[in-house]
């Protein structure tokens, strides 16, 4: 079954996301397309029930305003204009307040479109389930399963749609934290029964990144080896035809549509050999990250697998501060692990959203058991953010960070010192490195 759709044509606004949320969140499927599909393509949408003409400032390109093809005046499609003066219908303006957004939508989507809310994460499942079937036949897909939200969740449906012709690999960088490969290997292999393929590259990368203290390099170093470890494991497997990617809609969108800026290419596997031809499935293009969540619980993935909290790629990699040695990344590691322990204890770890720990490359005077020690400190980062852009530093309870303090000290070898990192995003980064 394929759900109700309203479609919203980018013509220049800044709020087209906040309106497709709007109508998703009124239990209507709701995609963002350019402003000059043809009906061909809009017919091949399936149950479009109405069309947005969403304008805005950035409707000018090479000196023109930009207006959808004048065939879609007459297809016969209920049509709302926001802030597109050049419509042949007449054009409402966006409203000031947010809260007057949804009843517009509703008004438009449910009495002028007259859309059944049929949009759900078990329909959803469905109609991808259905559709990877078909695309994939009985041909053999490969993915790389880090362990983060959307590969988890891709694998999940993967796994649903068309059992071990899935092929996942895990590469452990040896940057993962505690117990995180341990515990993909559990829930894929052991639970789900994946067909998953296990490589700990751990002194591999580590030897590469021996004496490497320069950030920007650590990174390219981790980044390169990743896609070479992955490359190596493709190779070693046979008749695979396709690539699965957790793909999602931000990354789409900020990938660039035909009248706003590019954020930032996002290449989610990118730099495999182009000898190497794989045909794309990406199931989860269409939904926003809370979506993604929502539908790895509704395939069952566990909650901390699904409300995870976000974790860069190059991993406990970029918190050993400098070039990494095996003291510092355990000192991370273990801290780390105590830090998510008590904010979890303590229920933290839904009201804050990121937190970790960080080890810097230099020693500090303390005692220990009557004697002199050098050793070093443990910097605890936790921020509130919307979108990772800004962010602030929340006041966390005393005996919360006396409890966490006091167990580092008493558990993590090498290290006599616990800090807490005051600074908002700007100045400071979210990541120290
Ligand atoms: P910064 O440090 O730039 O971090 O304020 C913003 C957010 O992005 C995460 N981050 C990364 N995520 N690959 C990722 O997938 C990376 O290389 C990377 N670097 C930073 C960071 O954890 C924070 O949530």
């Amino acid at each position: 079954m394929k759900q109700d759709t309203i479609v919203i044509l980018d013509l220049g606004s800044h709020n087209n996301t906040v309106i497709a949320r709007c109508i998703r969140d009124l239990g209507v499927y709701s995609e963002i397309k350019p402003h000059d599909i043809t009906l061909e393509e809009l017919k091949a949408m399936g149950n479009v029930k109405g069309i947005i003409l969403s304008g805005g400032e950035n409707n000018i390109i090479n000196g023109e305003a930009i207006d959808v093809i004048p065939e879609l005046y007459d297809a016969g499609y209920p049509i709302m204009s926001i802030d597109h003066k050049l419509a042949k219908v007449e054009s409402k303006t966006y409203p000031e307040n947010e809260e007057d957004l949804s009843p517009m939508m509703k008004e438009f989507v449910f009495d002028v479109c007259c859309a059944t809310p049929n949009w759900n994460m078990a329909n959803f499942i469905n109609d991808q389930v259905e559709l990877i079937r078909k695309q994939v036949g009985n041909k053999k897909v490969l993915l790389a399963l880090s362990g983060g939200v959307d590969s988890s969740v891709v694998a999940a449906m993967l796994i649903k749609a068309i059992g071990d012709q899935l092929v996942c690999v895990h590469v452990n960088h040896g940057l993962m934290r505690k117990g995180e490969s341990e515990n993909v290997v559990e829930v894929f292999r052991n639970q789900l029964h994946a067909n998953l393929v296990y490589v700990d590259a751990t002194d591999r990368f580590l030897g590469k990144l021996a004496g490497v203290a320069d950030p920007e390099e650590k990174r390219k170093i981790i980044g390169a080896e990743f896609i070479r470890v992955f490359e190596e494991e493709a190779r070693k497997l046979e008749g695979i035809e396709f690539l699965a990617q957790g793909t999602i809609y931000p990354d789409i969108i900020e990938s660039g549509t035909k009248t706003a800026h590019v954020v930032k290419s996002h290449h989610n596997v990118g730099g495999l050999p182009e000898d190497m031809q794989f045909e794309l499935v990406e199931p989860l293009y269409q939904l926003f990250k809370d979506e993604v969540r929502a539908c790895g619980v509704e395939l069952g993935l566990p909650y901390e697998m699904v409300y995870r909290q976000p974790f860069p790629g190059p991993g406990l990699g970029v918190r050993v501060l400098g070039a990494i040695t095996t003291d510092r990344l355990e000192a991370v590691r273990e801290s780390d692990a105590i830090l998510r322990e008590e904010f979890a204890l303590a229920g933290l770890d839904k009201q804050v959203w990121q937190y970790f720990t960080v080890v810097p490359d230099f020693k500090s005077v303390g005692v220990k058991n009557n004697a002199r020690c050098y050793e070093y400190p443990v910097i605890i980062r936790a921020v509130n953010t919307v979108d990772a852009m800004t962010a602030v530093v929340p006041q966390l309870d005393w005996d919360v960070l006396h409890k966490i303090t006091n167990r580092i000290l008493a558990e993590v070898p090498n290290v006599n010192r616990v800090c807490y990192d005051m600074s908002p995003k700007p100045c400071a980064t979210i990541e120290w490195e």
